[in-house]
């Protein structure tokens, strides 16, 4: 059984970031009898300055047969006045586009030692394991009619109206439901589903549509509803009540960044993107950190890996199948924390004691060995 991998380390930090997984994946494959083939290429500002275009065909097509592409961070001030179908970002706007990636996954997990950088009490938050996961592709950011138009209406002041449509069709809602199930079967069995069914038409069709997937093929997963108000509410009171949270775009944006800051530095934050079954059976997917390339810090040896090392963390659980290799490694992170070693990002002011990208990185590969 091999599992493949398309590694783009992209631009900034993201190269850096990288070069720590792959001594992970290395790890895994030489202690954990797990068969890899590793393929790297370029996205972003790297692939505009090798062939003039942010991603090419030959790179789309590699990202589109492999079970996980693995995903650095683009742009940077370089690519900064370039044409807009030229930018960095539209890479990787056209990998999540032609690869279909629904399901946006981000995780908020709250490692005891970092408790204290939260922007919660600890004693909230502490041993925080929850997944936001958001529709991406449809809902109000791409419903038509859209536009801003006159509107001279007798009383408007300005004469303009702004619109956007919220839309959902009930297959858009189903297989984004049904990704939230598969994924809560490999976690703690448990999905809250958040919309506004108490004021919107599509939030009543997302209830419905959730449920008749819950009802028809995973009857046994636990599912509640909340209207997503509410749910912004819990998230802050009791974020721990939560183990999959599936919602539409417009909430999820607002939900997930809201949940980025119970775990504190950007530096922590990972993420997936996923999309339909493929051939054997496992989805799309694209594993990236939340942050991006940080030319401030770039070549200075202090980006934190830790996000993009907690994403291949996610890919051995989504995509792999090996929940117990995923644990494995978030242990081993768990584990370095707990024993003081701190990028700059984790130390505070003056940074005084950090350490760098690659020492972070081995720390973590040296304990896996000592577990
Ligand atoms: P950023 O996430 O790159 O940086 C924000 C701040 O957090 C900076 O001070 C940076 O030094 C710090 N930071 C970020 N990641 C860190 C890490 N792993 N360790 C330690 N410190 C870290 O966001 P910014 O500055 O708004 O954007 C910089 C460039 O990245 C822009 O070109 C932007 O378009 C791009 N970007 C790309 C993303 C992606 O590839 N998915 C996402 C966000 C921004
Ligand atoms: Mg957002």
């Amino acid at each position: 059984d091999t599992n493949s991998i398309l590694i783009l380390p992209g631009d900034g930090i993201g190269a850096e970031v990288m070069a720590e997984v792959v001594k992970v994946i290395d790890w895994f494959q030489d202690n954990r009898g797990m068969a890899f083939t590793v393929d790297h290429d370029l996205v972003g500002g790297a692939a505009y300055d090798a062939h003039g275009k942010p991603l090419s065909d030959e790179t789309m097509a590699k990202a589109q047969a492999v079970d996980a592409v693995l995903l650095g961070a683009v742009g940077g001030p370089k690519y900064d006045d370039l044409d807009f179908s030229l930018k960095p970002e539209r890479g990787l706007l056209r990998l999540r586009k032609e690869m279909d990636l629904y399901a946006n996954l981000r995780p908020a997990q709250c490692f005891d030692a970092l408790a204290d950088f939260s922007s919660l009490k600890r004693e909230v938050v502490a041993g925080l394991d929850i997944l936001i996961v958001r529709e991406l592709t449809s809902g109000i950011y791409f419903g038509q009619p859209r536009g801003i138009e006159d509107d001279t209406s007798e009383g408007n002041e300005g004469g303009r109206v702004g619109i956007n449509t919220q839309r959902y069709t009930s297959g858009e809602i189903r297989r984004v439901a049904r990704s939230a199930f598969e994924l809560a079967k490999k976690r703690d069995n448990r999905v809250c589903s958040m919309e506004k069914a108490n004021v919107m038409e599509s939030g009543i069709l997302w209830r419905q549509e959730v449920q008749w997937v819950h009802d028809n093929e995973y009857p046994d997963v636990e599912l509640s509803h909340m209207y997503a108000d509410n749910g912004a509410m819990q998230l802050v009171r009791n974020p721990r009540q939560f183990d999959v949270i599936v919602t539409d775009n417009l909430f999820g944006d607002i939900l997930s960044d809201a949940a980025a800051m119970l775990t504190g530095s950007l530096g922590m934050l990972p993420s997936a993107s996923l999309g339909a079954p493929m051939a054997n059976g496992r989805p799309k997917a694209l594993y990236e950190p939340v942050h991006g390339s940080a030319p401030d810090i770039t070549g200075q040896g202090k980006a934190n890996p830790i996000a993009c090392i907690l994403s291949f963390a996610m890919a051995l659980r989504y995509s792999f199948d090996r929940g117990d290799a995923a644990s494995e490694l978030e242990a081993a992170v768990e584990k370095v924390l707990a024993d003081g070693l701190r990028t700059a990002d984790l130390t505070g002011p003056g940074g005084g004691d950090a350490i760098s990208t690659s020492q972070m990185g081995d720390s973590i590969v040296a304990a896996l060995s000592s577990a």
